[in-house]
């Protein structure tokens, strides 16, 4: 029998690997310049946490979760976000008892058993962050400034940011009174109708023609707004505008999660095809109270890993190799060969990436598993370098050689 990766998951091996650990590195580093906080959480959590965070009706509720009945009896689900699983922590650990607002960030693995297509996947990657406490403008603005830090520092270019605002309670509950009314004289099916009962604002998302065409003239939550919320998010604007950060008001922007209230965004790459959202948030104002906190508001987005690497690599972006090899040794012979192993192991402990030939390779086998390597330097150990101390080490990419002593290749390397 042979295996295969279940159906759908993003894998990343080397090749790709260095990239992706890239892209995730360059997200954090924005974070963590931000003042966010690490917060390493469980992979799954109790199915009614999502139900009730992310909202009964959403797709990813209802089509899209993996639950399973644990040896316990208890319905877990593997976690389709990272939002209700950072409220549920900040509500169980009392952190909101502290300085506000409470800032963390996270990443790891999510699932949604979606159609699997390009940039669509089962197990797919996020980097996250969350401010959460406050309800202040400013607080906006520096989540999608970390979003924007993160995907510049990459070098990405070709993309756009979305932003709109879905308003307070008060804002809300006036548009759905036009909307509804709006609604009844439209021409649907039923279950179209009885979808659009439950979440009216999903139509704005429906891809069929002659919906997206009656949908065009539907009454729009933007111009529903209450005073706090226009002068809330008119401030989220200007600060944006002050940042130099580039953004298109999209006031049909329809997000997937139902908690969203207030400043939304997402960030569309325009050379991904269909899947081409390479991240999005917004703020959440009912939710920590939805499930068993306090009242209290929250802002947060959600970076896909995955798409993000595909977004870099239609850029023809070259990522940096963080993590390459500074040095590849060949040792030829037996005595050479432990000579050789002791180098690396003390060269290792002072902190740089080292590799070395191993088996019984002749010398060319081994010069091409050193260029294979992409180390920087690379040098040959024989009898007559044990015996003399002195060894020759080769710049990789212009073929120079200098001659040392063993005992000052760390100092050679350190001078790079
Ligand atoms: P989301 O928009 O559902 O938001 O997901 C965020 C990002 O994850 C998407 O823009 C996309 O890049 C990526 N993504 C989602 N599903 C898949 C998939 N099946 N395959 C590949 N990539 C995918 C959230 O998850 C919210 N928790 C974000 C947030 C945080 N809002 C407030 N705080």
């Amino acid at each position: 029998m042979k295996f295969q990766a279940p159906k759908g998951v993003s894998e990343y091996l080397p090749g790709r690997s260095v990239a992706f650990d890239y892209v995730r590195q360059t997200l954090t580093t924005a974070a963590v310049s931000a003042g966010y906080q690490l917060a390493e959480l469980p992979v799954f959590e109790d199915t009614e946490l999502f139900a009730r965070g992310v909202g009964e009706t959403t797709d990813v509720v209802t089509k899209e979760m993996y639950t399973f009945e644990d040896r316990g009896g208890r319905s877990i689900t593997l976690r389709p976000e990272g939002t209700a699983g950072v409220m549920r922590a900040v509500i169980e650990h009392g952190l909101d008892r502290g300085q506000l607002p409470v800032k963390l960030w996270y990443t790891g693995a999510f699932f949604r058993a979606e159609r699997p297509q390009a940039g669509r996947y089962r197990q797919f990657y996020q980097l996250g962050i969350e401010a959460i406490g406050l309800n202040d403008p400013e607080i906006d603005a520096e989540v999608i400034a970390v979003a924007d830090r993160g995907l510049k520092a990459l070098g990405l270019k070709d993309y756009r940011l979305e932003i709109t605002s879905l308003g307070d309670a008060a804002s809300r509950a006036a548009h759905r009174v036009d909307l509804d009314a709006f609604i009844a004289k439209m021409n649907m099916d039923e279950a179209t109708r009885t979808k659009a009962a439950i979440n009216p604002l999903r139509l704005f998302d429906d891809k069929r023609e002659e919906i997206k065409i009656q949908m065009s003239k539907a009454p729009l939550l933007i111009d529903y707004l209450s005073a706090e919320s226009r002068t809330h998010f008119d401030r989220v604007c200007a600060l944006l505008d002050s940042y130099g950060i580039e953004y298109r008001l999209n006031t049909s922007l329809v997000r997937g999660l139902d908690y969203y209230t207030g400043t939304t965004f997402e960030f569309v790459h325009e050379k991904l095809g269909a899947q081409s959202a390479i991240g999005g948030g917004g703020r959440y104002d009912g939710l920590m109270r939805q499930l068993g906190g306090a009242d209290l508001s929250g802002i947060g987005f959600g970076m896909g890993l995955d798409r993000i690497l595909l977004a870099c690599e239609a850029e023809e972006l070259e990522l940096l190799d963080s993590d390459g090899l500074d040095l590849f040794v060949i040792a030829l012979g037996t005595e050479s060969k432990f000579v050789a192993s002791g180098l690396v192991n003390s060269l290792r402990s002072e902190g740089f990436n080292i590799d070395m030939s191993y088996g019984d390779r002749a010398l060319k086998g081994a010069m091409k598993a050193a260029d294979k390597s992409g180390a920087r330097f690379s040098l040959v150990i024989g009898e007559d370098e044990v015996a003399s101390g002195q060894i020759s080490i080769k710049e990789m990419e212009t073929g120079e050689s200098q001659t040392l002593a063993i005992t000052a290749i760390a100092d050679f390397l350190d001078s790079f």
